[in-house]
């Protein structure tokens, strides 16, 4: 080589190394887009968007794409089929294995301009990482299904538009909507990642409320859509303004959920989220739609299409009442539902030997037991519910020796005490009133009587036609004589 006489070899070196990287650098970046049109676009699209005649689906700003490649990676290498969800439209196709035809350069080829065109701004796809999960997947025959690699390469997620997310949890027993601004938080939180979850009251404590506070970003000036669900309760406030409210006992299956429109500019608005839980079950999901959107975005960890649906079932007593054994919220396993009618209800506990709760209004939804095969805990379908006792109300020999049914289907429940028998049987009184009849029979020894061993609150008044129902500290107790059946009423207020 002449012309090299004289120059140092070593300093020609990198020269040479650097153009000759250049350039096949250039080249690769113009081979990824001719790749791209022989061996994707035909399903993809030239410009990424997918082929609606086919209803292929888009790579353009597809998740699928972003974040690690190693997903992308072996979409290509094994192929894709059955039920995934890109860009919220559902497709239930088939992607042929590309791993046979295209050697590892042009996988990355492929890839790197995928990851950098049809605005998508990822890194380049490098030949060794394909060569390195090609060799790790060599086993691999079926193409994949999306939750099977999914599992393996979760899609990244997008940042939540509720931004300075802080959350604070307070402890209490409401039944309906508290003030919050009266009570004093046990604990705040600033939540980065701007997601709403119960974790930080549920691994504290039970019977609690949180609120959070944020702004919500709006990506464009329009109509936003905002979907709210809460077991038990709840509401939203956005920029001052209450938008959505949920009240008092219910599940969170769609059934109590609001879908309300506000109108919001592009920028940032002040957000308030309030929630407090009643009984047993928790749960919160809110989630956003913004103008031209076609699926929510969730600022909640659990989200309203992850939540099994059921269709209600309400029972409604007629002429009788209805019995309904089952798991109850807010009592214990061996739980009995009596729905009276015109709507005043019971669930008496069978482990407790008393009344667990009482509420007016509609009696239980039967639709998750009976359409999901009795999964969870059905909750009183009624507004105000009570709860009356959480705990045993009679001595430890006392044993449930079932229950009958009078002619009008009123219920009795007996229990065996040594050698008493006390009859504990409940019917409908005049308007929302439950009349509660107990009779002990046998032995001479009188039995003071708990009636209920948590305060009844302002909403129902328990009393009785002798002197023998004494309240103290919203307990209630009688005492009974044998022979003398006593009654007792349970009257909601109005
Ligand atoms: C014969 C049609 C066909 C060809 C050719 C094809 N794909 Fe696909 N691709 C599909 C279908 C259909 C799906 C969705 C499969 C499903 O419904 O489970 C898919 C899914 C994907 C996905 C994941 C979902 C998404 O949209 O982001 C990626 C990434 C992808 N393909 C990349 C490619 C690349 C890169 C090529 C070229 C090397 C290619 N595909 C070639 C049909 C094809």
């Amino acid at each position: 080589m002449s012309y090299s006489r004289g120059i140092p070899v070593k300093s020609m070196r990198p020269l040479f190394f650097y153009l000759s990287l250049l350039f096949a650098g250039h080249l690769h970046a113009q081979d990824g887009g001719q790749l791209y049109a022989t061996y994707c676009s035909a399903c993809h699209g030239p410009d990424g968007k997918g082929v609606p005649a086919a209803n292929s689906p888009p790579l353009s700003e597809s998740p699928w794409v972003a974040g690690p490649p190693d997903r992308a990676v072996k979409v290509v290498l094994h192929g894709l089929e059955g039920p995934v969800e890109i860009l919220g439209k559902s497709y239930n196709l088939t992607m042929p294995p590309q791993g046979a035809v295209l050697p590892d350069d042009v996988v990355a080829a492929i890839l790197t301009y995928v990851r950098s065109s049809f605005g998508n701004a990822e890194s380049a796809v490098s030949a060794d990482l394909v060569k390195s999960i090609r060799a790790a997947t060599s086993n691999r025959e079926k193409a994949w299904s999306a939750p099977e690699i999914l599992k393996l390469h979760p899609l990244p997620k997008e940042p939540s538009a509720l931004k300075n997310l802080i959350s604070r949890t307070y402890f209490g027993n409401w039944r309906d909507q508290p003030d919050f601004s009266t009570l004093t938080s046990a604990n705040v939180e600033e939540e980065h990642d701007g997601i709403i979850s119960l974790d930080q009251a549920t691994k504290r404590g039970e019977h609690f409320g949180m609120v959070w506070e944020a702004d919500f970003e709006a990506e464009k000036d329009g109509d936003y859509e905002f979907y709210f669900d809460a077991d038990d309760g709840g509401r939203v406030v956005i920029n001052g303004k209450r938008i959505a409210e949920i009240k008092g006992l219910g599940p969170m299956n769609g059934s109590r959920s609001k879908t309300v429109k506000v109108t919001l500019a592009k920028g940032l608005h002040p957000i308030r989220i309030e929630y407090y839980e009643v009984t047993q079950n928790d749960g919160i999901q809110l989630g956003w739609k913004g103008p031209g959107m076609k699926t929510f975005k969730w600022v909640s960890k659990d989200t309203a299409s992850n939540t099994k649906k059921w269709k209600e079932i309400l029972l409604t007593p007629k002429d009788r009442p209805i019995i309904y054994r089952n798991f109850i919220a807010g009592s214990t396993a061996r739980a009995i539902g009596v729905g009276f009618p015109g709507g005043v209800n019971l669930v008496w506990s069978a482990d407790n030997l008393g009344p667990a709760l009482v509420w007016k209004g509609d009696f239980i939804d039967a639709g998750r037991h009976w359409t999901d095969r009795g999964q969870g805990n059905q909750e009183p379908a009624g507004k105000t519910v009570v709860k009356l006792s959480d705990k045993r109300l009679l001595p430890d020999d006392a044993v449930f020796k079932g229950f009958v049914l009078d002619s009008a289907g009123n219920p009795a429940f007996r229990i065996e005490i040594g050698d008493q028998i006390l009859t504990d049987a409940w019917e409908r009184g005049e308007k929302d009133t439950l009349i509660r009849t107990l009779t002990l029979n046998g032995g001479p020894a009188k039995l003071p009587f708990l009636l209920n061993s948590l305060p009844p609150g302002d909403r129902l008044r328990i009393s009785g036609t002798q002197d023998g129902v004494r309240g103290t500290a919203g307990r209630h107790e009688v005492e009974l004589n044998p022979g003398q059946p006593r009654r007792v009423f349970y009257s909601f207020a109005p």
